[in-house]
């Protein structure tokens, strides 16, 4: 049996042909998928996070698959002097920048009264400050340049809803997609777009460690929360963000694109429980509702 369609690339080959696309936290899950599949697509890239060796072992791994530039490097998005050397870092490599995906975090689970203030800094200083940091150094430098240049971020669905157990990263990602909405009206004028995708449950190591523990995994099964029955593929998320970076979605600006499958507004219905009602209990339902007049 072939791939179901969504696993597959979707754009044209050459869509990001003469791009250098910067994405935080580009080492690892999802940023990895994404850089993959723009550097399929003709883009150069930098990825930037703390850790040197997982950078370096993915640009090497991207770049003998798709013989594309991938610069690594070495910056903690929390510290605004090193978002500014990674973005002098990256012109003199490059020369220009023409996307940004602010994709670095930091979350896991736990009651918000057991957090200290330092567990709340920590998560707070990477998601919704590091994403601030490199907006405002990248969007610096391209309005005193006259680039143009598309940023995406990654944000939640609970960045809309809020969510228990998740609170640091739910109100910094609440921050960010506040940000993305704010500034594609104040920077459009300079031929700079800002979207964002809100990812439901895509498995990767970093957030299943921390947020789905192998114990609650036996206990929670995931894909019944999720109308569509199963997680999401990294390829599809790589499809909606390489469209979004891109060209293409130049008339798309402020948005958030949810890829959930249905899961938060599964959460949300208020009526959507009686889903467990079978076939023919809606019988002797319907009898009973019809009586009502
Ligand atoms: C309570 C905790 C804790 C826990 C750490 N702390 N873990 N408190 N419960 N489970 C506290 C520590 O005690 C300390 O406070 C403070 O947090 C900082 O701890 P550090 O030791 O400095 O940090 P450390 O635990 O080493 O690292 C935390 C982290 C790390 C920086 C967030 O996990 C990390 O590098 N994460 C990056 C990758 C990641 O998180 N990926 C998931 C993204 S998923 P005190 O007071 O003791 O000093 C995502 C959304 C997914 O964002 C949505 C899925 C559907
Ligand atoms: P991940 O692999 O753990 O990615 C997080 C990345 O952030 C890592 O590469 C990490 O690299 C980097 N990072 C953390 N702190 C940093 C800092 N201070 N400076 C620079 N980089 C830092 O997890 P993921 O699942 O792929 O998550 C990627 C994005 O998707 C995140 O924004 C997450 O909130 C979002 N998301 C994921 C899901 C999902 O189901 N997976 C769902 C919703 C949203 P270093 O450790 O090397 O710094």
């Amino acid at each position: 049996m072939s791939e179901p369609i969504y696993t597959q690339p979707m754009l044209k080959e050459g869509s990001l042909n003469g791009k250098v696309i910067l994405i935080t936290g580009g080492g690892t899950g999802l940023g990895k998928s994404m850089g993959k599949y723009f550097s399929e697509l003709g883009a150069d890239l930098i990825i930037a996070s703390r850790k040197l060796d997982v950078l370096e072992k993915t640009a090497e791994e991207l770049t003998s698959l798709t013989k594309r530039t991938i610069l690594p490097v070495q910056c903690d998005v929390s510290k605004y002097e090193q978002v500014e050397e990674l973005l002098s870092t990256s012109l003199k490599k490059f020369r220009k920048v023409d996307g940004l995906v602010n994709n670095a975090a930091g979350n896991f689970i736990s009651p918000t009264e057991r957090l200290s203030n330092r567990a709340f800094d920590i998560i707070v200083n990477i998601v919704l400050k590091g994403t601030y940091n490199c907006t405002l150094a990248f969007g610096k430098h391209w309005i005193k340049n006259k680039q143009k240049a598309s940023v995406l971020n990654i944000v939640t669905t609970y960045a809309t809803t809020g969510s228990a157990f998740v609170v640091p990263s739910a109100i910094s990602k609440a921050g960010v997609l506040v940000m993305t909405r704010s500034l594609a009206v104040e920077w459009a004028k300079y031929g700079i777009r800002f979207n964002a995708i809100a990812p439901g449950a895509f498995p990767t190591k970093g957030a299943w460690d921390r947020l789905f523990p192998k114990d609650l995994q036996k206990k929670l099964d995931l894909t019944k929360k999720i109308p569509v029955g199963r997680v999401g593929d990294h390829q599809e998320l790589a499809n909606l963000a390489a469209y979004l970076i891109s060209d293409y979605s130049a008339f798309v600006n402020g948005e958030v694109i949810t890829l959930d499958g249905g899961e938060w507004i599964k959460g949300a219905g208020q009526f959507n429980m009686l889903e467990q009602i079978t076939e023919s209990n809606w019988d002797e339902i319907e009898a009973m509702v019809r009586q009502a007049k």
